[in-house]
This record gives C-alpha cells, structure tokens and sequence, in this order.
C-alpha cells in the first residue's frame, strides 16, 4: 500500500471546528482515486494536507497520514523538502498561473529541476525537453524559451503536468486540472493523465467536479460532502448504484445518450 489515511481531520485556526473529520481511504501503488463533492466540502483541504502545505493556519488535528510505512504528519521540513516534488507532487488547476509572468517557463521549469536534484544546468534542459515531449507538446525547445502568458491554457498545463513528472513521482495530487479547460482539451489532458499514470506506475489522486472524469480515469472514487466522506468505494460500484443524495444528482446531471449515460 503506498497511502493510508487515517481517521484524518484538518482544522483552519486553533479553536475552529474541524473542516474535515473522518476522512479514511487506502491507495495502491498505481492506483487512482477521484474525490468529488461539492463546493467546500474539503477536497482540496485533503490533498493539501497529504502534501502539508495547508494554507492558513490549516493544521492536522487528529488521525495520520501514512505513505510508504512513514507517518508524514510526524516529518520535519528537511525530510518534507526530499518528498515534495519528487515522491509526491501537485498538479493544480491552472499551472500557469502557478508559474512567474515575468521568467521565461525554461528558466523556472530549469530552476525546479536544479533544486531538487544534483544535474546541471545542460542535464536539467534535456531532462525538461524529455518531460515536455512526454507530455505530446510540440517544440519543446520553443516552449522553454516562451513566457506563460504566450501559450495557450491546455499548452500551460501539459507544461504544468510534465514538471509534476519530471521525477517519477510515487504519488501525484491533482486538482481539477482540467476545469479551467475547454471540453475538447479537457478529453486530450485527461488521456494524457492517464497515459503518464499507467506508463510510469505513478498513483494519482484526483479532484474533479466531473463525474464523467471520474468514472473514465479513477479505480476508486470517494464522494465528500461537509468535511466527511459519505460514500466510498470502487468507483465502478458507486456509479452503479449510488447511496448518497450528492451522488445520485451529480449522476443524474450527466446527459443520457440513448437511455445510456455514458459516465
Ligand atoms: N485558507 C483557509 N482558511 C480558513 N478556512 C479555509 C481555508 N481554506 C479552506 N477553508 C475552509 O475549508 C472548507 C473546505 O474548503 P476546500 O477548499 O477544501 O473545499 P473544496 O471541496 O476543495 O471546494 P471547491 O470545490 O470549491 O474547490 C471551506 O469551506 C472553508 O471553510
Ligand atoms: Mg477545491
């Protein structure tokens, strides 16, 4: 097993009541797991507490998070800095905006390559060319010389996508990578996800707010709703028979195609 998530609550602030309680899900090396729910039930809150980087004051306030055998909630920052971005990393909804205007994406793409390993400046441009071509972006050369603003959404994520990558990393957390995407780059970005997940071994946790990305990509699905999981399970057997009010209206906003829904 390669995550265990245990009994996990987060708190934002000292004397604030959990935002998420409750929160169990195991995943196998390879595995891929969605997590859907609706606005604010603390999707994002999990996979930012997987990675530690919980914003505000967001802490762990009960239950462990257990990767590889280790403990993460225990580590101190300087194991944390040899796990984030290489056996883990995040892919974020709009990796450009992640990234500085004003540096050209092979400058910071470089850069991120050079702080996590021992290359130098020549290895770490060939291994970001291997990364970008990995991730079916033409010229890649051109890409390391172009600035975010000059490539477009879909450009920016594969971009985004091949730097989570570029060290074979055990686990990837994605959050919604594809909803600030048009629906013909949305169908490209998730077969790529696919592709690098299933070529590389990788596991992959996944936000959606599509359950028909869900059902196409995930192994298992967990559904939230109000900082708890309410249903959970292989996600072939939840989208077969939902028990969860939350569940059943999000299947039933997926459009049927001849008395079939195709999710
Ligand atoms: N930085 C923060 N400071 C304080 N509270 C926060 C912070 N971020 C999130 N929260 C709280 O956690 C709750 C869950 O937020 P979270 O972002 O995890 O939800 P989500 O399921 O990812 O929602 P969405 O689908 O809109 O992205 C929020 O309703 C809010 O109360
Ligand atoms: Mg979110």
């Amino acid at each position: 097993m390669l995550l265990d998530v245990k009994n996990l609550a987060v708190s934002y602030g000292k004397n604030q009541s959990p935002t998420i309680q409750g929160v169990n899900f195991k995943l196998d090396e390879g595995k891929i797991l969605a997590i859907v729910g609706e606005s604010g039930s603390g999707k994002t809150t999990v996979i930012r507490a997987i990675l530690n980087v919980l914003p505000g004051g967001g802490h762990v306030s009960e239950g462990e998070i257990i990767f590889e055998g280790k403990n993460l909630c225990t580590l101190d920052e300087k194991s944390w800095r040899s796990i984030r971005g290489k056996d883990m990393s995040m892919i974020f909804q709009d990796s450009g905006a992640m990234m500085n205007p004003i540096h050209t994406i092979g400058k910071q793409f470089i850069e991120y390559i050079q702080t996590h390993s021992d290359l130098n400046k020549q290895a770490a441009y060939e291994k970001a060319i291997e990364k970008l071509t990995l991730m079916n972006l033409p010229n890649p050369e051109n890409i390391l010389k172009s600035y975010t603003f000059e490539l477009s959404g879909g450009m920016r994520q594969r971009v985004g996508i091949a730097m989570a990558i570029t060290f074979q990393p055990k686990l990837l957390l994605a959050d919604e990578p594809t909803s600030a995407l048009d629906v013909t780059t949305q169908a490209q970005i998730v077969g790529e996800l696919m592709f690098i997940t299933r070529g590389t071994g990788a596991a992959m946790i996944i936000v959606t707010h599509n359950l028909g990305v869900a059902s196409y990509l995930s192994d298992d699905l967990i559904v939230m709703s109000q900082g708890k999981v309410v249903e959970s399970g292989a996600t072939v057997d939840v989208i077969k028979n939902p028990q969860h009010e939350y569940t059943k209206s999000l299947l039933s906003s997926v459009p049927e195609m001849d008395r079939c829904r195709y999710v």
